[in-house]
């Protein structure tokens, strides 16, 4: 599926800003903007709707990008943390990479449960959905560095295929002991997955698997300063071994926090995350969310 011929031609024009491997700026510090959980399916993409609709999330998500890149403030990199698609199909990956592409931004993309799992069946009870595992587009990133004169971003795949749940592996463990070993700069990790629980028991269900072991070996690497995740579809804040955790909301539909049964929150706009990687180690982040 990976080897159309219609991806190695986008690969090769993704490649003047994809992937981010090096970010430069006038003043050493960072810029991220997270933007995560698009969830796009071909539907969205083909609807003749009113731009303004956004039950239509390739419109969200386009007025998420619009709103963020507008504001006054320089945008150095943007990471997408999974959950791209809704649907498993090229073409949508074709249309989100085109989008970020024409940003002109360095920009990197890494997979969620929805990049390598079709699920069907959801008119029926949970037990009954059916996930089926897709291969990952080939252009999702994993165990991938981007070097900054400061600080060091490292990226890492949480998805398995045909689960909702994740899993840092001890092979992705010992990864990024290494990088931590080998680099002393200020670190900043991107995942999926969440890595500590959100106090809300469906969404803890799906939880990264192994988190104890990766707290514990990470507990070594003072430098780790940032973990952000998507999954969670909310805006939380989480400290653990004076490392801070936030999660981010979704550019589509978002979650209630804090229930303890699936339930989705009509009043919480599309958002997205800024995170400021200062060149003294410090970190300050904010959530925006689309003006209504
Ligand atoms: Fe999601
Ligand atoms: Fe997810």
């Amino acid at each position: 599926m990976p080897n159309h011929p219609v991806h190695d031609v986008n690969l090769q024009a993704h490649q003047v800003n994809y992937p981010a491997r090096k970010i430069t700026s006038p003043d050493g510090k960072v810029n991220v903007l997270q933007i995560t959980d698009l969830h796009l399916s071909m539907a969205d993409i083909n609807a003749d709707h009113d731009l303004g609709c956004l039950d239509n999330y390739q419109h969200s998500f386009q007025a998420v990008l619009q709103q963020a890149l507008s504001e006054d403030i320089r945008c150095d990199l943007i990471v997408v943390t999974g959950d791209l698609v809704n649907e498993v199909k090229p073409a949508i990956y074709d249309y989100i990479f085109e989008v970020l592409h024409a940003t002109k931004i360095p920009f990197v993309c890494i997979a969620g449960n929805h990049d390598v799992t079709d699920e069907t069946g959801h008119e029926l009870p949970f037990e009954q959905w059916q996930l089926i595992a897709q291969p990952a587009d080939k252009r999702l990133l994993s165990r991938h560095v981007i070097d900054t004169k400061y600080w060091q971003i490292l990226l890492l795949d949480s998805a398995i295929p045909g689960k909702i749940a994740g899993k840092i592996t001890l092979s992705d463990i010992d990864w990024l002991c290494q990088q931590l070993s080998n680099c002393d700069k200020p670190a900043l990790l991107a995942l999926h997955h969440h890595v500590l629980p959100m106090n809300s028991n469906w969404i803890d269900a799906h939880i990264a698997d192994n988190t104890d072991m990766f707290w514990q070996r990470m507990a070594a690497f003072v430098q780790l300063r940032v973990v952000i995740s998507g999954h969670t579809h909310q805006q939380q804040v989480r400290y653990r071994n004076g490392v801070t955790v936030y999660t981010t909301p979704s550019t589509c539909y978002q979650f209630k926090p804090y229930e303890d049964y699936f339930a989705v929150d009509k009043n919480a706009r599309p958002g997205y995350r800024w995170l400021q990687l200062a060149n003294n180690g410090q970190v300050a982040s904010w959530v925006k969310r689309l003006d209504t």
